[in-house]
């Protein structure tokens, strides 16, 4: 089929979601393909985020803890959150970095499965899950971290795996785990799964409960919209809560945090995952990107995403064929996340030959060109022209200037 701009634009006019775009401060003559990294600035976040500052902060100052809610903020906004995973408003909470959430929940589930000793997982999982998990391996004498291949991790679930940790959305080619078949495999074995929904929430239909999930933990500075270095959330299915403990028994945490006892002993539910205080400007950042979020349907989220995805792989195909590119991400809408993500040999310099046009987007050693497809505030045009965009780099071989091939820290 040959896709013309007109019939692009027409996706446009029917689009239902395309008021939520001017709800977001994006910079004039950029097409941003990088929401799954870094979620683009919702416009009543400013005012938010400055309230906070000046009102409760200048003016309530301490007080702000009790008569703006600040102590009530992990809870609450865990709670909103939960709508979106799929989970009961008590079983979500906001807390840390998802690499700590991480480490902690790592932690609490190993304790959890006494007489079992591995941490199994897939090879080429996001580092920071594999390197925390190693960093749990070295605290524990004896715990062993497995790694294998996607293809074969059902088979690799046995007697010893304590618990199965899964990207559920793979970081680079956007390829989707089966969460309830994978869950309902490990749980046959006896095994915990802790599901990474990094690139997950707010991509794609999420279902926790539904899924019979034990743990899950997550960025709110992606698809959430809640800043750089937004808080992470973490979620704990209720039938585990008073069994599992976190092991940075911070005094959040506590039962009775402002009894200020001198033994530790952890407070129900899902509070007993938080460790030090919590930081209210971030948070008030955070909720209301999913405050944004949530006024949009997830029906309609994930049918844009599903088509936006499918539109960009189609016009790569169709646009630029023969040169050099080559699909990373699955075919199949249900196997795959948000991001589409293409190989090439010169990837990075590709990528900044976009960046300097206006396309953003960003590369993953050593060969991924990464393109975050947001349904909030993406049109249908923008991956037409960001294709043609490409298309011309490529052809034009534009990307081969020396100053592409210079590396930033951040790629
Ligand atoms: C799958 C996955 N897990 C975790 C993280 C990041 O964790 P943190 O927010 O602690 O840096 C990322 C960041 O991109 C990620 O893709």
């Amino acid at each position: 089929m040959n896709l013309e701009l007109a019939a692009i634009r027409a996706l446009d006019r029917s689009d239902i979601l395309a008021p939520l775009r001017d709800r977001f401060d994006l910079p004039p003559g950029v097409i941003y393909l990088d929401g799954n990294s870094l979620g683009a600035l919702p416009r009543q976040t400013a005012a938010r985020v400055a309230d906070v500052v000046k009102s409760e902060w200048g003016s309530g100052l301490i007080r702000s803890w009790n008569t703006a809610d600040w102590i009530g903020a992990p809870a609450r906004v865990g709670a909103k959150i939960a709508r979106i995973v799929g989970a009961m408003p008590h079983e979500v909470i906001v807390a840390d970095s998802t690499s700590v959430n991480l480490f902690k929940l790592l932690m609490a589930g190993l304790a959890d499965r006494p007489g079992r000793h591995v941490i199994l997982s897939e090879t080429g999982n996001f580092p920071t899950d594999l390197y925390v998990a190693q960093g749990v391996g070295q605290l524990m004498p004896g715990v062993e971290i497995r790694i294998v291949s996607r293809d074969t991790i059902e088979d690799a679930i046995d007697e010893t795996v304590a618990v199965l940790m899964l990207t559920h959305v793979h970081y680079k080619s956007g390829a989707r785990f089966d969460m309830p078949a994978l869950t309902r495999a490990a749980h046959a074995k006896g095994a915990l799964v802790l599901w990474d929904l990094s690139h997950s929430v707010g991509a794609v239909p999420l279902d926790l409960n539904g899924a019979k999930a034990d743990l899950a933990i997550g960025c709110g500075y992606k698809y959430l919209n809640g800043g750089p270095g937004a808080p992470s959330f973490l979620f704990v299915a209720e039938p585990h809560q008073a069994r599992l403990q976190s092991p940075l028994s911070g005094w959040m945490g506590h039962a009775k945090p402002f009894a200020f006892h001198e033994a530790y002993r952890p407070a129900d539910g899902m509070q007993r995952f938080l460790c030090g205080t919590p930081p209210i400007l971030a948070l008030a950042a955070l909720e209301s990107g999913v405050d944004l979020f949530l006024e949009a349907d997830m029906v309609a989220i994930v049918a844009k995403s599903q088509a936006l995805c499918g539109l960009m792989i189609e016009l790569v195909e169709e646009r630029c064929s023969g040169l050099g590119l080559s699909l990373a991400t699955p075919i199949d809408p249900d196997r795959r996340g948000s991001h589409v993500s293409f190989r090439h040999e010169h990837g990075y310099a590709i990528m900044q030959a976009l960046i300097a046009r206006g396309v953003i987007g960003d590369f993953r050693d050593p060969d991924i060109l990464r393109f975050g497809l947001t349904p909030l505030y993406l049109r249908y045009e923008d991956i037409w022209n960001a294709v043609g965009c490409l298309r011309d780099i490529l052809s034009e071989d534009a990307f081969r200037d020396p100053k592409y091939a210079l590396r930033s820290v951040v790629t």
